[in-house]
């Protein structure tokens, strides 16, 4: 077995894993990322695109903001629709700020790309990764590469690997709490090289379910329909989909939508789950290996770069000032923004879907919670405040 050695071992080359190595290399700090997949697979995986100004903030300031800037869409507001009419919120007047429509996928391209040509180590296709005594000084990750077993000596070891990931399944059971909700639907989500039917996002509500009007650019739509959970992809045609999602929007809107082949088609479950603490010795938990939020409040990739922010912070600190301060702060401070947005997500997820479970009083104050929104300045601003992101 080879036996080589590290400042931080990152495992996972997702969208937190590519910047944390990203902002690490700048700051003069050797890390290695561990992949399971190759880098084709990670790059087909289709995730959500709205971007917070925090999120754009830190990519920008971490060299990867070039495309972003040229190709990012930028948006003053969002609709909400319900009762057969739109309402927007203007998220810029109510907050100062907007949100960056980009595709995780072109967020994890750039940090590829950035990654290449700094020159630092990406192992894909590494596998059986094994994160070991990180409760100890001298933690250590071993892993085999085309049959054969390595090992990476490190000072700290960062689990960026995902929901299914080693890093969280690694901690002793006993040493970690997790909190989940799993929601009774999903989401049936396609790719489309068609004209959006709006310039901004519209998030329905209607008595056939939840649908979102999004985008990825100006010439392709991506649009989600709620569905039962144990639907299958095969079962809905394209145009089956085109029918259902236009039977729930404003007749306005259903007469924009355009309507063409997709290329992508997949149903996603919807959770909130949230693992405490995020620090287990030299072990930390970063991005979806720590929590999932439902998609519905755009959060996941933006709370993943916060938990970034804050650990990155710390280990410089650690190795610029010999300081563990910022270390040892990072399991409470990231968790305190990881809960606001789970909340945020539940409280979007609950307002705008349709519960098979759901009672006629759960109905009315569904209707209630929604009229009280698009009435209120107050409720419209707090909605705002989260959707464009609260403060790092
Ligand atoms: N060994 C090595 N790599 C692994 C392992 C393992 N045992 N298990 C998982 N991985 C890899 C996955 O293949 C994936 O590329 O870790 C990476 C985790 O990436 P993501 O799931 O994208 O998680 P993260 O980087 O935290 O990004 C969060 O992604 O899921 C969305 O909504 C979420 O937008 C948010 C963002
Ligand atoms: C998306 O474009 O995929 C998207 C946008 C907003 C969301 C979720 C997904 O809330």
């Amino acid at each position: 077995m080879s036996v080589t050695r590290t400042k931080v071992v990152i495992i996972g080359a997702g969208p937190s894993g590519l910047l944390l190595g990203q902002i690490l290399d700048r700051a003069g700090i050797d890390n290695v990322i561990l992949e399971r997949r190759s880098k084709d697979y990670v790059l087909a995986r289709v995730r959500a695109g709205v971007l917070e100004q925090g999120t754009v903030d830190l990519l920008t300031a971490a060299g990867v903001g070039e495309r972003l800037a040229e190709d990012g869409l930028v948006h003053h507001g969002i609709s909400l629709c319900f009762d057969r009419s739109l309402h927007r919120i203007d998220l810029t007047e109510l907050t100062g700020k907007a949100v960056t429509v980009y595709g995780q996928t072109e967020v994890t391209r750039d940090l590829m790309a950035a990654r290449e040509a700094f020159g630092a180590r990406t192992i894909y296709e590494a596998e059986a990764v094994t994160p070991l005594d990180f409760d100890g000084v001298s933690p250590r990750v071993t892993y085999v590469k085309d049959g054969v077993g390595h090992e990476i000596a490190c000072d700290f070891i960062a689990g960026c690997d995902g929901y299914h990931g080693i890093s969280r399944a690694s901690v002793p059971d006993g040493a970690i709490a997790t909190y989940e909700r799993v929601y009774p639907f999903g989401w049936l989500g396609i790719l489309a090289d068609v004209p959006p039917v709006d310039h901004e996002l519209i998030y329905a509500n209607s008595p056939r379910g939840f649908a979102l009007c999004s985008m990825r650019s100006l010439t392709r739509s991506r649009y989600y329909v709620q569905c039962p959970i144990d639907d299958h992809v095969e079962d809905w045609t394209d145009e089956r989909f085109w029918d259902e999602l236009r039977r729930r929007l404003d007749p306005a809107s259903a007469a924009r939508v355009v309507v063409g082949p997709s290329f992508e088609k997949s149903i996603a479950p919807l959770r909130s789950f949230v693992a405490e603490p995020l620090r287990f010795g030299r072990l930390f938990l970063v991005g979806d290996a720590a929590h999932i939020v439902p998609p519905t409040g755009a959060k996941g990739l933006n709370l993943a770069v916060s938990d970034v922010r804050y650990l990155s912070e710390g280990l410089i600190e650690h190795y610029g000032e010999q300081s563990g301060a910022g270390l040892d702060a990072y399991s409470v401070r990231a968790l305190a923004r990881i809960w606001k947005a789970v909340r945020f997500s539940w409280w979007m997820t609950t307002m705008l879907h349709r519960f098979p479970q759901a009672t006629t009083f759960d109905q009315r104050i569904q209707e209630a919670d929604l009229a009280y929104l698009v009435s209120s300045r107050a409720a419209m601003t707090s909605l705002s405040e989260n959707y464009v992101g609260l403060p790092f």
